[in-house]
């Protein structure tokens, strides 16, 4: 296998390491804005020196970011080579551009790094869909926010304390909005919905609440009744359709989620005929992520094409009800009062983001029951 290597950041440069000591692949021309120097590969900058090269049957993009990348890995696929990448946004977004032209120029597109770093999560589904029906997945799929509450509930860090510890780790995304907002987890569960049920959610249905508003006394009460608050995806079946969202979630403290320390993830599917299997391990890193791309390479030259068949476009439904932990003007119906907040009674998941939207500067989190 002959690759070109679309950035030499933190993913690239790892990618580039694991495969410079294996004999079924290797990378040839790395597209860099930067002069560098390879010893076993040309550094170009231009991606046409990657696209219109015969030689080169497999693309890694780990560029990041919508622009250029998603026009670079259209021409890499339109010149009919196998493409590979980490790359959660661009497949989330693109999934209606992509996926038709995998099939139609049958190419092998794998995106294993984009959800769970370096856990093996997307390529498990793919399996476990062929034998069963899944009826649930997501879970605790941002390393940043897990860092950011984990640190609030065992070390009483503020919020901002917290957040800047997490920038200086590294493991934040440039624009730590896409972390605390809860965007990046909103990529995460779409994709592996759509994969897990073989369908496109439309993505304008699945709503997001993020950690942004949490303060020091939200955790406190969290504490006081034994919770602890993380950031959930929840994609599943419901009926003949699909209730998708993210949002701040308070766990009992006994809950496998809410003992998840640090910047790891713990991701779960639930099956008809295996019941509950759950994920836990890096979510974000040099080399969890480039292991998982290296991974993606060996499943490439085995032959495997994309995860799932893509499916019919479907909208989340929502309706479904759950009790809130809200602080900060809500005036529906009311349980309780924790701390300075209040326990809502039963509300359409759907009603309180449409809630959250109106009154941005509230904290919620749903109480999972
Ligand atoms: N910023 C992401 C995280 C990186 O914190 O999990 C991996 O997607």
């Amino acid at each position: 296998m002959k690759i070109g290597l679309l950035g030499f950041g933190v993913v690239g440069r790892g990618v580039y390491e694991i495969t410079e000591n294996r004999d079924d692949m290797q990378v040839t021309k790395v597209l860099c804005l930067e002069d560098i120097k390879l010893p076993d590969a040309e550094a170009v900058k231009d991606i046409r020196a990657i696209v219109e090269d015969d030689s080169i049957d497999t693309v890694v993009e780990a560029m990041g970011g919508l622009h250029p990348a998603y026009e670079f890995v259209r021409a890499a696929m339109e010149a009919g080579k196998n493409v590979v990448t980490s790359n959660k946004a661009l497949v989330c977004t693109f999934y209606d551009e992509l996926l038709p032209l995998v099939k139609e120029k049958g190419i092998s597109f794998r995106c294993t790094a984009a959800v769970g770093g370096g856990i093996g999560w997307l390529s498990e589904l793919e399996r476990a869909r062929r034998v069963q029906k899944l009826v649930e997945v997501g879970g605790i799929m941002n390393g940043t926010c897990n860092y950011i509450l984990d640190n609030m509930t065992r070390t009483g860090l503020t919020y901002d304390e917290a957040l800047k510890q997490a920038q200086s780790l590294g493991y934040a995304e440039a624009n730590p909005s896409t972390d605390v907002d809860g965007i990046d987890t909103w990529h995460k569960v779409i994709l592996s919905s759509n994969i897990a049920f073989g369908v496109t959610v439309d993505k304008a249905s699945v709503p997001v609440a993020g950690i942004r508003n949490i303060t020091a006394g939200d955790v406190e009460a969290f504490k006081a009744h034994d919770m602890v608050c993380k950031l959930i995806s929840t994609g599943k079946r419901v009926g003949d359709g699909y209730s998708v969202y993210v949002q701040p979630t308070l766990v009992k403290a006994g809950e496998l989620e809410a003992a998840v320390p640090m910047n790891y993830n713990l991701i779960t599917f639930l099956g008809e005929t295996s019941e509950r299997m759950s994920f836990y391990g890096q979510g974000a890193g040099r080399y969890p992520t480039a292991y998982n791309v290296v991974e993606d390479l060996v499943d490439v030259l085995s032959g495997k094409g994309f995860y799932a068949p893509y499916g019919e476009a479907v909208s989340a439904d929502n309706s479904g009800t759950m009790r809130f932990y809200v602080r900060g003007g809500w005036n529906g119906p009311v349980e309780e009062s924790w701390g300075e907040g209040v326990v809502t009674a039963p509300v359409a998941v759907s009603q309180m983001h449409a809630w959250l939207k109106e009154n941005p500067d509230a904290f919620i989190a749903a109480i999972k029951e």
